[in-house]
């Protein structure tokens, strides 16, 4: 797998949960816990809020059940620690977050973002029969990063889209240094998506050491 996911920046490994998708249900249809809200975050998102990593044991426990820190090690061969974890609920019919790296240099050659990128792995799961689009990934796109950004539109004149759809069985696993675009909600239609964002350890702790739900999801992670 790890050859795969050097050369495509993408790659699917099991995951999902009964409770988990219980749990993720309830939150969609805007029936959170006590204390716990759905807040705006992007135009037609929501995200959970305090903090995932409070409202339930089960998005830590998920992690354990599916060994996916052994996973990512076997994966990556790099040491990612867990920075943060999202629930959000999308019901915009925009995509909230067209084709764009999550670090990159702009035109002017000026970084945004993080520095070395991290890792995302999301779970969408389905509630209904049909699969539906989720994520747009422009493979290989994570295998070359220019000093501005302006040349990456040629690479969709090179390189294969694939598309990512929901499913209760897998977790998409990408380096988010490479193109990606998440695929609009269908017309009337809502879904959420749990996300996990993992960053080296070190660089958690040097960029986030004071912030309290950072330093939580890295030692949870590492007590795994
Ligand atoms: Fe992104």
């Amino acid at each position: 797998m790890y050859g795969q996911f050097y050369r495509d920046g993408i790659c699917e490994i099991d995951f999902g949960d009964a409770v988990l998708d219980t749990i993720l249900q309830n939150i969609l249809n805007n029936n959170c816990k006590k204390d716990f809200n759905l807040i705006t975050k992007y135009r037609g998102t929501f995200d959970l809020r305090p903090s995932a990593v409070s409202y339930d044991d089960v998005f830590i426990n998920v992690l354990k059940k599916h060994d996916i820190k052994r996973q990512i090690k076997n994966i990556t061969f790099k040491d990612y620690s867990l920075f943060h974890v999202q629930v959000r609920v999308v019901n915009n019919n925009m995509s909230y977050m067209d084709w764009h790296r999550d670090t990159y240099y702009d035109k002017h050659g000026n970084l945004v973002g993080k520095e070395p990128h991290g890792l995302k792995l999301i779970y969408y799961p389905s509630f209904t029969e049909e699969q539906e689009d989720r994520l747009l990934y422009l493979l290989g796109s994570n295998r070359i990063l220019f000093p501005t950004n302006g040349p990456d539109q040629q690479l969709f004149k090179l390189l294969k889209v694939k598309k990512i759809k929901s499913n209760n069985q897998k977790a998409i696993l990408f380096d988010v240094n490479g193109l990606h675009a998440v695929c609009p909600e269908q017309q009337g239609k809502q879904s959420v998506r749990l996300i996990y964002s993992f960053l080296n350890k070190k660089q958690i702790l040097d960029d986030h050491g004071d912030d309290d739900l950072h330093m939580r999801a890295m030692s949870m992670y590492e007590e795994l």
